[in-house]
Formats: structure tokens, sequence, C-alpha cells
């Protein structure tokens, strides 16, 4: 098999052509990040794409949501993401209020994250008629778009809350409608957070690009967590989430052992300290 290298020869990051073509061919595997190590661990997992989410409002600056994250942060956040995992497609979530304003303002961020974070593509929460405006002059001025519909987490406040959508006829349709209108102007690929997994499963056979669930049940092409989710630093999550590991009770028990071991004189201990022969 021919591996893919760049010019200096190191190999190359997947593309969005590859992650077009897993479609009906093999599943898909998302993970947010956040930092150089969150990074670097998805990468040598093997991860096929990373999503800079603009959950890190909330996993690594403790706000009660997405909303008061701004570009800034998701830029600082995404270049750090590049340096631990060069080889992996990067998404960078374009972040409440930077694409809401004007369609020349919001491709101007989408290009931020693009040039200053180092990012290969965007996703944009939701499909009305207004985003699939910025969303189609951001695709026009060649960067790649992720979609995100269902429950938009930006939408936090108009939803009323983290609620499951697509659970009644008229936001079912509007959900399947927005869904194939974001394939017809050229999304590479649209993550569905919180559906029935029955909508799920009919959107993913309606769209020619990969949908990407989250809550959105077994059918979809792909499937993404966020991080400290999966890993179970937090410990109240969603129905949909899936713990692998518990590293809240594995880190808050290593710093207790920590603190121990200082009070009783046991750390350090001789193999942890430096001598000198004067
Ligand atoms: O911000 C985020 O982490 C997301 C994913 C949950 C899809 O948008």
């Amino acid at each position: 098999m021919i591996k893919c290298v760049s010019i200096e020869g190191t190999a190359m990051a997947k593309t969005i052509k590859e992650i077009i073509e897993k479609k009906n061919v093999e599943k898909i595997s998302m993970i947010t990040g956040y930092d150089f190590f969150s990074a670097k661990f998805a990468q040598e997992a093997g991860i096929d794409l990373i999503l800079v989410g603009d959950s890190l409002g909330m996993v690594i600056l403790g706000y009660e949501n997405t909303l008061f994250v701004t570009l800034d942060d998701i830029i600082y956040h995404t270049r750090a993401v590049k340096r631990g995992a060069d080889k992996t497609l990067i998404v960078a979530d374009m972040p409440f209020m930077s694409f809401h304003i004007s369609v020349e303002q919001s491709v101007r961020n989408a290009g931020l994250l693009i040039q200053q974070g180092k990012a290969q593509a965007v996703k944009i929460e939701g499909g009305n008629p207004l985003r699939l405006q910025v969303i189609k002059a951001i695709i026009d001025s060649e960067i790649p778009v992720m979609g995100h519909l269902g429950l938009t987490p930006q939408s936090v406040y108009k939803f009323s809350g983290y609620r499951v959508q697509g659970k009644d006829v008229e936001s079912y349709n509007r959900l399947i409608e927005q869904a194939r209108k974001l394939d017809e102007i050229g999304v590479f690929a649209l993550v569905l957070e919180a559906v029935p997994e029955g909508l799920g499963e009919e959107i993913t056979k309606a769209v020619s690009v990969p949908t990407i669930g989250i809550g959105a049940g077994r059918y979809c092409d792909g499937q993404v967590l966020v991080y400290h989710d999966l890993l179970g630093y937090t410990e109240q999550v969603p129905r949909f989430v899936k713990k692998y590991t518990d590293l809240h009770s594995n880190i808050v028990e290593a710093i207790s052992q920590y603190i121990q071991e200082i009070k009783k004189n046991q750390f350090p201990a001789k193999e942890h300290c430096y001598y000198a022969k004067i």
C-alpha cells in the first residue's frame, strides 16, 4: 500500500475527500480535543477527526454553557491541538456570534480559524436560511464546512434547555429538509446531535455526505463524543455518553495519595532527590 506523504516526507493528515469516501464503507470516529495532550492521545489512538468544539467553554473554562466562548478562545485551543496532532484532520467550531452578524464577517472569522488556528475545516451550528447563506459563502471561499443539526447547544436559550430535537412531526421534517439543503450547498459532513435514532437514520440515508452522530443513534456514518465525557472526567453525563474509563476517580485518588505522602514524609523519596559529590 502506498502511504500518503507530504512534500517534507511526513505522513499527511486525512483529507476531507477521504472522510467523505468513508460513507457506506467504514464508520468515522471523531472526538473533541482542546489542548496538546488530548490531541496527541487521540492521534496516537488513530482517530479520524478532531473537533475543537466550543464545548471547551464548559469542560476547559468551566462556563455553564457554550455561549461565552470567543473566536480567540477557539483559535488558541486549535493551535495547541494542531501541535499535538499534526497528522489528523482538525475541525474548529465557529463559536456563538462569530457567524451571526454578516456573511462577510462570518467568512473572515472562518478564515481566521484556518490561517491562525491552523484548522483544515470549520463547523457551524444550524440550518435556517440565514445560516445556509453564510455556510455557502464560507464554502465558496474554499473553506470546508461541517454542518451541525438537532440539539445545537448555541440555541440553548431558544430551546429552553438541552432537549432532544425532532420529536414532533414539524421539527422532524424540518431537520430532514435542513439536512438536505446543507448537503446541497456542499457541507462535507453533518453532525447530528440528540435526535431520535429513526431520524438519525433517515437523514443519513437522505444525504450524500457522512453524518456524525452524538446521541443520534446507531445508524449514523460516524460518532463523536466530548473527550472529557468519554474519559469519565465529568460525573453527570447525558444518556448518549459511554464512559470508557473513570479518570475523575483516578485523578482524585492520585492527587489524594500525593497529599497523604507529603504529609507522611513519604514523598519525595531518595530516588526523587539530587545529590552532589562535594
Ligand atoms: O462543541 C462540541 O463539542 C460539539 C460536539 C459535541 C459535536 O459541538
